[in-house]
């Protein structure tokens, strides 16, 4: 007899067959593992059947049996897109990726987030001045921003409904009641919360040995609220950490709306709880989403990777997608790299925390910190090597880990301990290490790291490689060296900014080289914002990352909508795009942390956002669903799963010959032999008659004509034609950066033009 029963084991469900054959128990375990089956649009379709087509198909693989196809089932995706998620065996995965109307079958992986000054360092204009502009951007109180996160501590005064108008009408979300949250917890600010852990339970166990904080829409991390504040928080009169950094602030667009969808849980965001987060958002009726996570780099391709699914459905349904571009720093790392979704980089405002460090030799110094205690008195300093104690060599001492520091050693003493580079330990953490082995105080030596400003648990500050060598060098050269740290400070403007982080995740593009990726860059180092008084008891901190670069973005495209409600998800990311800058605020390049080198188009795309100019763009560069189709028809993806995807019965009758014809606002030519011409269509949205002169910077190394070189626009919508025609002129290696500028009398519409020539064909030698 046979009897199906799961075991969990780790992060893998085994699906088991118990046989009793003659004398010997035979258990023949299958492993099962979560996958999405991915199905592509739903063309108005019945939910229900739609669901009952996924039993059928998972009784299918099950020899017919209901049971084990309903014990299998985790998730349907039935409103924005179709699909389902489901425990199978690989031999079932691979099965049922053969079936007609499967585009197709990936594992559920697990996605890591990317973990109020920041807006009057942008130049976002105040309300009033926005009005006398000529724009009334009161109508966001209509707009609904949808936030894919860790849930949302609603009683923050960044979430007040005060003042707020009634609910918009023909919002369709709904408060789902849960832990520590109930139907009151919404109000006129957070007008829908949803929660989804069914992916996550299964991946890592739903026992009480994995702790599950809240299970409900309830924010207890502290991420989530910290996003869904700078997007869109109410005015705080005095917000601060600790007393740092105080003063009023923010988010970008204060009386939009919130829709929670928390997705995301202590260790991670699942593929299937992400898909279902999209699925119930498209149909809830929001107009943009915020997803302050991804993938690792590499990423899958565009069928195979949950955001860039949900994100292309959400697209075509008129929702924008702002996207986070990862926190790993090194070229060809970034992600989420779908054309469909905005794509944000982070980069540091003027404004920075520091330590002042005195040595004994009266030299002075700063690191980056937020510890707020400080020492009292000069004392001794050493090299975390010198303090390694039982097996550890000095050279791991000198990096201060776990166990590797002799407390006798340590007692009293203020360590210099170094971060490995790339490394993803805790810097809070190193510092509570030296703590417990008796130190007073860490400098930490962190080139990548030394823009972060980090809440350390003693008086620590973090330097660069440069000055961790001095104080070495100081340390090596004195018998009894001593230094004293100073508590932490808010500094303005001490450093040229923006620049781009050490973090923020790089270009090219590692799917598509067509398509430069990130496509700009906004506020990401150091901010202030709401916080979860049930991660750290505060309600307002101060985080880095291109998660927190993100939301910048989405309150800035809220306003856009709120202005122009016709407007394509595509207009929006264009108009933010197109208005950017390569300057930064004392007019001097860009430049990128921590080197400080010049930055290019693959630390910013099209560079740092511009808020006072993003409502008037004059031209925008357009992209129509037939527009994606066509780019994916370019890629090679088979005809079956892009009808599925789209719907569409002219498949690929238009191609483009290159993914650079998408219409984007930027233009990459990754390889180039010879000549090469793209075509690109603007659509006036300024003023009626205008006329724009195209001024090209080229590519070194690189001719580049634009035919025509002026546009004469005479009503507003209307659209022309243009070509950039590239040239080798000097053969060069990698990648090179220019722009091109549509420009009149008030407007510029900038592009960055990234070259890469391609490397020439060895000859036939025998
Ligand atoms: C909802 O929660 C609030 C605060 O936690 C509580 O005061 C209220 O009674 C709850 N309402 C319901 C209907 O449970
Ligand atoms: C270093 O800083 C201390 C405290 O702020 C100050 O008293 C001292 O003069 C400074 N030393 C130098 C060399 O600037
Ligand atoms: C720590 O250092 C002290 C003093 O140098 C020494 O006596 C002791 O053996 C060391 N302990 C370990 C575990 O290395
Ligand atoms: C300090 O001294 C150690 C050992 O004597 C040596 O390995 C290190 O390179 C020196 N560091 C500096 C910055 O002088
Ligand atoms: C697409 O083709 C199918 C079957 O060939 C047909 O039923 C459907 O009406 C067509 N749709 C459109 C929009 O032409
Ligand atoms: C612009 O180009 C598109 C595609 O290349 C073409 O379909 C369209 O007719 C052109 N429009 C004009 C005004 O030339
Ligand atoms: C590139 O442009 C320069 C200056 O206009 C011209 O002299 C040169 O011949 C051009 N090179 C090619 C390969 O077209």
């Amino acid at each position: 007899m046979a009897a199906p029963g799961y075991a969990r084991r780790g992060s893998i469900t085994f699906l088991c067959l118990f046989l009793l054959a003659s004398v010997v128990q035979v258990t023949v375990c299958f492993s099962a593992k979560v996958y999405v089956v991915y199905m592509g649009s739903n063309n108005g379709e019945d939910p229900d059947e739609i669901m009952k087509q996924h039993h059928q198909i998972l009784a299918s693989v099950h020899s017919g049996s209901t049971e084990e196809a309903e014990a299998s089932h985790v998730y349907s995706y039935k409103y924005g897109f179709r699909g389902f998620a489901a425990k199978l065996t690989d031999e079932q995965a691979s099965h049922i990726s053969k079936m007609p109307g499967v585009v197709s079958v990936f594992p559920n992986s697990k996605r890591k987030l990317h973990t109020t000054h920041s807006w009057d360092f942008m130049g976002l204009l105040d309300d009033q001045t926005m009005e006398t502009l000529g724009f009334s951007i009161r109508n966001q109180a209509n707009i609904i921003i949808g936030f894919i996160d860790t849930g949302i501590w609603p009683e923050s005064p960044s979430f007040s409904d005060v003042n707020m108008p009634p609910v918009p009408p023909g919002w369709k979300g709904k408060c789902e009641s849960g832990e520590a949250f109930n139907a009151s917890s919404c109000n006129r600010k957070v007008i829908g919360a949803r929660y989804y852990m069914r992916g996550y339970e299964i991946e890592e166990g739903s026992d009480s040995d994995i702790k599950v904080s809240f299970r409900s829409p309830r924010d207890s991390s502290g991420h989530g609220s910290h996003t869904a504040s700078i997007a869109t928080g109410r005015y705080v009169p005095n917000m601060n950490y600790m007393g740092l950094a105080g003063g009023g602030a923010r988010g970008g667009a204060p009386m939009a709306r919130i829709a929670v969808y928390k997705t995301c849980w202590d260790s991670g965001c699942y593929d299937v709880d992400l898909l279902a987060a999209f699925d119930d958002a498209i149909r809830d009726g929001i107009h943009i989403l915020s997803v302050s996570l991804g993938p690792e780099s590499p990423q899958a391709d565009y069928f195979n990777d949950a955001i860039s699914v949900g994100s292309y459905h959400a697209a075509n349904r008129g929702v924008l997608v702002v996207a986070s571009a990862g926190n790993e720093g090194y070229p060809r790392s970034v992600t989420n790299l779908a054309p469909w979704v905005i794509t944000v980089a982070a980069s540091s405002t003027d404004r920075d925390f520091t330590s002042d460090v005195t040595l004994g030799n009266g030299v002075n110094t700063t690191g980056e910190s937020l510890s707020l205690s400080e020492m009292n008195a000069f004392t001794r300093i050493i090299s975390g090597s010198e303090a390694s104690a039982g097996y550890f060599t000095p050279y791991q001492s000198s990096y201060c880990i776990e166990s590797s520091l002799n407390k006798t050693k340590t007692q009293g003493k203020v360590l210099v301990c170094q971060h490995a580079e790339r490394s993803i330990e805790s810097r809070v953490a190193k510092s509570a290490l030296v703590k417990e082995a008796g130190g007073v105080g860490m400098i930490l030596v962190d080139e990548a790291g030394q823009d972060i400003a980090i809440p350390f648990v003693i008086p620590s500050a973090i330097v660069g490689t440069r000055t961790g060598r001095h104080i070495l060098s100081y340390i090596n050269n004195t018998r009894k060296a001593t230094a004293k740290i100073f508590r932490a400070k808010t500094v303005l403007g001490a450093k040229p900014a923006p620049r781009v982080a050490a973090f923020s995740s790089k270009g090219p593009n590692s799917l598509t080289p067509e398509i430069l990726k990130p496509d700009v860059t906004a506020p990401g180092l150091n901010i202030l914002a709401a916080w979860s008084p049930a991660a750290k008891n505060m309600e307002f901190n101060i985080l880095s990352g291109t998660s927190m670069a993100c939301p910048h973005i989405t309150g800035i495209a809220t306003l856009i909508k709120a202005v122009h409600p016709s407007w394509s998800p595509s207009a929006i990311k264009s108009a933010i795009m197109t208005t950017a800058t390569i300057l930064d605020k004392h007019h001097g390049f860009i430049r990128a942390d921590p080197e400080q080198r010049n930055a290019n188009a693959f630390d910013y795309g099209s560079g740092f956002v511009n808020p006072a100019r993003v409502l008037d763009p004059g031209l925008i560069y357009d992209i129509e669903a037939e527009d994606y189709l066509a780019f994916l028809c370019s890629l090679g993806y088979d005809k079956r799963s892009l009808h599925l995807v789209t719907r569409n019965n002219r498949t690929c009758d238009r191609a483009f010959k290159s993914a650079s014809e998408l219409n984007y606002p930027s233009i990459t030519v990754s390889n180039l032999k010879d000549s090469f011409s793209v075509t690109r269509t603007v659509t006036n949205v300024g003023k009626s008659t205008s006329i724009y002169t195209a001024v090209v910077s080229p590519p070194a190394g690189i001719n580049v004509t634009v035919v025509p070189d002026r546009l004469i626009f005479t009503r507003i919508g209307q659209k022309i034609n243009f070509t950039v025609n590239f040239k080798v002129a000097s053969p060069s290696k990698g990648y090179s950066f220019g722009f091109l500028l549509w420009r009149n009398k008030r407007l510029h519409v900038y592009s960055p033009l990234v070259v890469r020539v391609s490397p020439a064909k060895p000859g036939l030698v025998r």
